[in-house]
């Protein structure tokens, strides 16, 4: 989704907003542009469709001069993606710029109103809105910017994260955050480096991590303002002072590079047992066999005393959840339901005080997801958060909870997030059935030990699984994929085949084995490639009697089979291997080989993998 940077301080800000803008391409986008107000006082903004790239080209001979500056990335929702409705906007007298990220909701009757009073508009956006209202604020007011912005967003319905330029200031960076986030990063000496101010804006902490590990989280409805003396000041709508809280962002610049891969979703693929090792590092004790979760630990009581645990949650998370939910029925035997937060918010559900909401995201930022637990807490209930990005949303609304540690995940489509989420909601089973006494000591402490294990697992799997780049240039005559699993790995399966959609844009479909018989085993044909997870575990027999009803029907068989199987092997056209684990751990092996098929797929499809069409890695809009 949109992305906003930001920057006043000594150095050139362009430089630093265009390497911003590039460090946020992973959120997906469809225009990109930057304002800065140079030394003669002129502000200039420019703006184009199409990558980044495409701005940076653009702007090759112009005045691009100044040290302050504002810049976004547009993921279009009102208006289409061209330059006119790229960000940033002027305000009608070309004093102020603004960019934004959300959507304002009631901005149709703001727009009709101030037209009326002569306000004219050049584009189709929300955003435009923002920056006539602020304008129109000030000149009706006769006040400051800043009184302006405070009382124009008092008539906002929506979601906004915004930043503004004012050419008649060019020494103060004024912007505001409600439902959208924004991060201000402090440079060297709070402020001040060398004795001179420097402040950064970030819609997440990419942009600002190269230089700043310092930061202030803008909270809802709070709106800040920096200058170059340093000074950064922080209210509310209702002009109260906000004491701004400093923190220390956990994440190093090696992480945001693709460190010799080709793509960040290659590079998050192979990074999965490394990074579920930094996961479990700490939580799981193999010596006293134990699991600790500081969050669980906090709250026994909450967990132990649940009537029951709703999972919240959208896309890969949900696929997670779902596999969450069958654990920790079985281990903890509390009832579990996975909810799309999308449909959760907007029902009217039955939620107790006794019932823990759980909201599992990799951004902590989902939109839906975020109102699905805001709704939970209003009926009373107790929030978790399993997130990856410190500091997001997610996690500050909750009451508790775990971040995965995964590292930062960039590539849109999620891989190291869903394993990570996945051995997280296990930890939790885990913990919660300790404390319940669920499991006997003997089974409990198998499956410590066994967990511990995966991780080297994943480092086998991705091993022995080479060649699946040859493999996967013949498949890219296929129109249609289908997935199949059975218990643990019918989550797997709608995994596998939402990874080769979003990136390959090969129409692909997860089922439960089955289910094949009550209809899609009518689409079965010599051009249908149909992925099996086939682990020798419990379900073993059903699901080569599945793969029989399809190889009848002269599907192609793709098996993922525990390493050493010849039975499911010798039906298949082509075999993954994984070694051999209990049947709730076989979702974190049996991913590994479905990624690098859809990641192969789509590159011998010749796709943009690490920023498919269409999407956004953070979904801050409803
Ligand atoms: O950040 P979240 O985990 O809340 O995001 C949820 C989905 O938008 C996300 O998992 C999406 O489905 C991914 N692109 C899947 O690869």
């Amino acid at each position: 989704m949109c992305g906003i940077v930001g920057y006043i301080g000594e150095q050139e800000a362009y430089p630093i907003l265009i390497k911003g803008l590039h460090r946020l391409e992973y959120r997906g986008y469809d225009s990109a542009g930057v304002s800065m107000i140079n030394k003669a006082g002129v502000l200039s903004v420019y703006k184009s469709k199409g990558k980044v790239s495409a701005l940076e080209a653009s702007v090759a001979d112009k005045d691009i001069s100044g040290t302050i500056g504002i810049a976004h990335t547009r993921w279009a929702t009102h208006g289409e993606p061209n330059a006119t409705n790229a960000h940033p906007h002027f305000s009608q007298s070309k004093n102020l710029s603004l960019v934004h990220n959300g959507i304002i909701e009631n901005y149709k009757s703001l727009r009709t109103e101030l037209e009326k009073n002569g306000m004219t508009f050049c584009s189709e956006t929300d955003t435009e809105v923002l920056v006539q209202l602020i304008e129109y604020t000030q000149i009706t007011h006769n006040c400051d910017l800043y009184t302006a912005v405070q009382l124009a967003l008092k008539s906002v319905i929506g979601a906004y994260a915004i930043a503004i330029l004012d050419k008649r200031n060019p020494d103060q960076l004024i912007c505001a955050r409600k439902g959208s986030p924004l991060i201000i990063g402090v440079g060297a000496n709070n402020g001040k480096k060398n004795g001179k101010a420097e402040f950064f804006l970030g819609s997440d902490a990419t942009p600002i991590i190269e230089y700043t590990n310092k930061v202030v989280y803008l909270q809802d409805e709070e709106i800040a303002i920096m200058n170059r003396e340093g000074d950064l000041r922080i209210t509310n709508l209702s002009n109260v002072k906000q004491t701004p809280q400093l923190h220390t962002l956990q994440m190093n610049l090696d992480e945001l590079e693709k460190g010799g891969y080709a793509h960040f979703m290659l590079k998050e693929i192979y990074e999965q047992p490394s990074a579920l090792k930094i996961c479990t590092k700490g939580r799981l004790n193999v010596n006293d066999k134990d699991v600790l979760l500081s969050g669980i630990i906090d709250h026994k009581e909450k967990f132990v005393n649940a009537r029951r645990i709703i999972i919240c949650a959208c896309g890969t998370s949900w696929h997670s959840a779902l596999i969450g939910k069958y654990f920790i029925e079985e281990a903890a035997q509390i009832p579990v339901e996975v909810e799309y937060a999308s449909e959760f918010r907007y029902r009217n559900p039955v939620i107790f005080p006794d019932d823990v909401v759980i909201a599992v995201s990799q951004s902590g930022e989902t939109a839906d997801t975020l109102a699905a637990i805001q709704l939970a807490k209003s009926k009373g209930a107790f929030l978790y958060g399993i997130c990856n990005v410190i500091g997001s949303s997610i996690p500050r609304a909750t009451d508790s909870g775990t971040y995965l540690h995964v590292g930062p995940e960039i590539g849109v489509a999620s891989t190291k997030a869903f394993t990570g989420q996945v051995i997280t909601l296990i930890m939790l089973g885990l913990a919660i059935a300790k404390e319940k006494k669920t499991l006997s000591d003997e089974l409990f402490h198998m499956l410590v030990d066994e967990l511990q294990q995966i991780p080297d697992k994943m480092q086998w799997t991705l091993d022995h699984n080479k060649g699946i780049d040859q493999f996967a240039q013949m498949f890219t005559y296929a129109r249609n994929f289908i997935y199949l699993g059975r218990g643990y790995n019918y989550p797997v399966a709608l995994e596998g085949a939402l990874k080769l959609k979003e990136i390959s844009y090969i129409h692909a479909e997860g089922y439960p084995a089955a289910e094949m018989k009550h209809g899609p085993i009518a689409l079965i044909d010599e051009e249908m490639p149909v992925v099996v997870i086939a682990p020798k575990r419990g379900m073993y027999d059903k699901i080569v009697s599945n793969i029989q009803e399809i190889k009848s029907r002269k599907g192609k068989i793709i098996s993922v089979v525990t390493e050493g199987d010849t039975i499911v092997k010798g039906m298949s056209d082509y075999c993954f291997e994984i070694p051999d684990t209990r049947d709730c751990y076989v979702p974190l092996l049996a991913i590994l080989p479905l990624q690098l098929l859809s990641y192969y797929v789509a590159i011998a499809k010749g796709r943009n993998v690490d920023q498919p069409r269409n999407l956004a890695k953070s979904v801050t809009v409803e």
